[in-house]
């Protein structure tokens, strides 16, 4: 019976330990997002657009466009650091576009991270 018990008890810390970090994880993910959806109505919505099509008020006549985040298919790489390189230091580091400017002397570290989980936030496709 105490053995039961303890392992009951066991079980129940580590389970309940495990459900806290889980929820930590998710509240600090939504801060993220919410980080980075100012910093993109900011610096970001004029040309990726309101939902992150591509198509904003400027976006939409630009060529090559801006990219469509809900498709998440990115030219230079799709981990979050590559992603936040884009952001940083602009495509045309990357061969790209010169109007992908680099946000590196403008956003914050933090916020530039933000973006990163604000723009995968943005999609929709499959
Ligand atoms: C002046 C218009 C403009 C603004 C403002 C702008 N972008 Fe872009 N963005 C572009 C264009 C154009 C491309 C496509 C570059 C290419 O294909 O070479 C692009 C591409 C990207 C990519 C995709 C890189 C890849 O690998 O495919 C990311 C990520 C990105 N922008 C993030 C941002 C973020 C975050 C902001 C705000 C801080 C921002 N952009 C502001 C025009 C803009």
């Amino acid at each position: 019976m105490r053995m039961l018990l303890t392992v009951a008890f066991t079980l129940s810390t580590f389970f309940t330990g495990t459900l806290s970090a889980a929820a930590d994880e998710a509240a600090e993910m939504a801060k993220q997002i919410e980080q980075g959806k100012q910093a993109y109505s900011l610096y970001c919505v004029t040309c990726h657009g309101p939902s992150g099509d591509g198509k904003g008020l400027v976006g939409a006549s630009l060529n090559p466009p801006p990219r469509d985040f809900t498709k998440a298919e990115f030219k230079y790489g799709a981990t979050d650091q590559d992603i936040f390189d884009v952001i940083s230091n602009g495509a045309a580091a990357k061969g790209g576009s010169p109007l992908m400017a680099p946000w590196g002397a403008v956003i914050p570290e933090a916020d530039r991270w933000a973006l990163v989980q604000y723009i995968r936030s943005l999609k929709t496709a499959n």
